[in-house]
């Protein structure tokens, strides 16, 4: 399906380029924390950047988009080492997600009314085609989490 450009990559580049990306992405009335484990610094995945990128941006630019109609927001990119996999939490305090529609989610296309509901679907394929996983995380606070988990080079 894909071709991928596979290298090795710091994990602290990834995250860098998302941070840097994303200061000019979002509008004041949101806030974005990042929470970088220290034991993620000196590890590697074998992957490429620029999809590994592109799916934390989907998933923030989702976050993003469950703020609607609210005055402020908020958005937590989480990073860390968790046995021999790299994990990416990105948790947003924003609509949350109705049973309906977790029950579909990476199986099928969204109908979505503010987007084509492919994000998500899309981000699943590449994630495994990578050797990755993308989950959703089921938790009691409001609003949405996912996880992405990458399999770690030097563990
Ligand atoms: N963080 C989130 N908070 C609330 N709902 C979410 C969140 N992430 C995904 N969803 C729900 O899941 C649906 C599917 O997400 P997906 O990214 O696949 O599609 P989309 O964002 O609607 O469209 P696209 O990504 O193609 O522009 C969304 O339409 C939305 O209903
Ligand atoms: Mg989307």
């Amino acid at each position: 399906m894909n071709t991928f450009n596979l290298e090795l990559v710091d994990i602290t580049k990834i995250l860098d380029e998302v941070k840097y990306t994303l200061e000019s992405r979002l509008p004041d009335f949101i806030s974005l924390e990042f929470q970088t484990n220290p034991n993620v610094q000196d590890c590697q995945v074998n992957t490429d950047l620029e999809q590994i990128k592109m799916i934390i941006l989907e998933l923030v630019e989702n976050s993003k988009k469950s703020f609607h109609g609210m005055s402020s927001g908020k958005i937590i990119v989480e990073a860390l080492k968790k046995e021999d996999n790299f994990l990416v939490f990105v948790k947003d305090n924003g609509s949350g997600i109705s049973d309906e529609i977790k029950q579909k989610l990476f199986v099928e296309k969204i109908a979505s009314n503010n987007g084509t509901g492919l994000g998500l679907f899309l981000c699943n394929k590449i994630l495994q085609e990578l050797n990755g996983e993308l989950t959703f995380v089921d938790v009691d606070t409001p609003g949405s989490e996912f996880m992405i988990s990458l399999p770690l080079i030097n563990k």
